[in-house]
């Protein structure tokens, strides 16, 4: 084990990488694990730095927010996002976004996401430990792609026949899969679904809060898939 650090922190990289530094003796319960959560991505895990750069985007606007938060935090959903999912269950406070973090005290972590990559190469050097990539979402299934690569053959889509809601999009502005690119969520001429929990997508690319909580708690179900020696997946 190669940490010196009496901390473990676990490094979240959506889509969607974890890094854990290492103690040298890791209790088996997850709860104990990590006492931090440095969180690197994309909008999959940003909660909140791109609107404090660009006060103009839509993640700042309802009803971005609107089942969890009952505000919009720049998540990119309704409401909490694997990573939030994922400090709750270890303990940990939802991370703030770095940009709005007024101290130095990363002590319980932070999220980098949105300003991914040069952070990375940063923890490399500092000797983060472990690097997990279990992969990205299957956006060929986000409504959004649905309509811009539209087809009349329906045998081009899931047989399975997801037509309550598995493909929609709650959030959107009309069309087959309620996505519309002149009607963005967010933006005007939009309608909200009843019940985002009911739907996995929520805006046509991001998915539900609902849907987030799923995949985190398969994530934490299988934290067995988390290696806990150098390597990088
Ligand atoms: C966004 O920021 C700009 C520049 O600081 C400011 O002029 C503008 O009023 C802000 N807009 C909103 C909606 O806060
Ligand atoms: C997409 O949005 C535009 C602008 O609101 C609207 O005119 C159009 O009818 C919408 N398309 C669909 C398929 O609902």
């Amino acid at each position: 084990m190669a940490s010196s650090s009496s901390f473990l922190r676990l490094i979240l990289l959506f889509s969607s990488t974890f890094f854990i530094k290492a103690a040298t003796t890791a209790p088996p319960s997850l709860q104990h694990r990590f006492t931090s959560i440095f969180s690197f991505g994309d909008s999959l895990a940003d909660t909140g730095n791109l609107i404090l750069t660009d006060n103009t985007s839509r993640l700042g606007r309802p009803p971005y927010g609107e089942t969890y938060f009952y505000r919009p935090t720049g998540r990119a959903s309704d409401g909490r996002l694997v990573v939030d999912f994922i400090a709750e269950a270890l303990g940990i406070p939802l991370l703030s976004p770095y940009l709005g973090h007024k101290s130095k005290d990363f002590n319980k972590g932070v999220n980098f996401a949105v300003a991914g990559a040069t952070a990375l190469d940063t923890l490399i050097g500092y000797g983060a430990a472990t690097l997990f990539v279990p992969g990205n979402l299957p956006i060929g299934c986000s409504a959004s792609y649905l309509s811009f690569f539209s087809s009349n053959n329906k045998g081009n889509y899931d047989p399975s026949g997801f037509s309550k809601g598995g493909l929609r999009a709650c959030c959107g502005g009309g069309g087959p899969y309620n996505y519309n690119t002149s009607a963005a969520c967010g933006i005007q001429g939009f309608t909200v679904c009843e019940d985002p929990s009911s739907y996995i997508s929520w805006d046509g690319m991001h998915l539900t809060e609902a849907a987030y909580k799923w995949i985190a708690n398969f994530l934490l179900q299988h934290s067995s898939l988390i290696p806990d020696h150098i390597s990088i997946l």
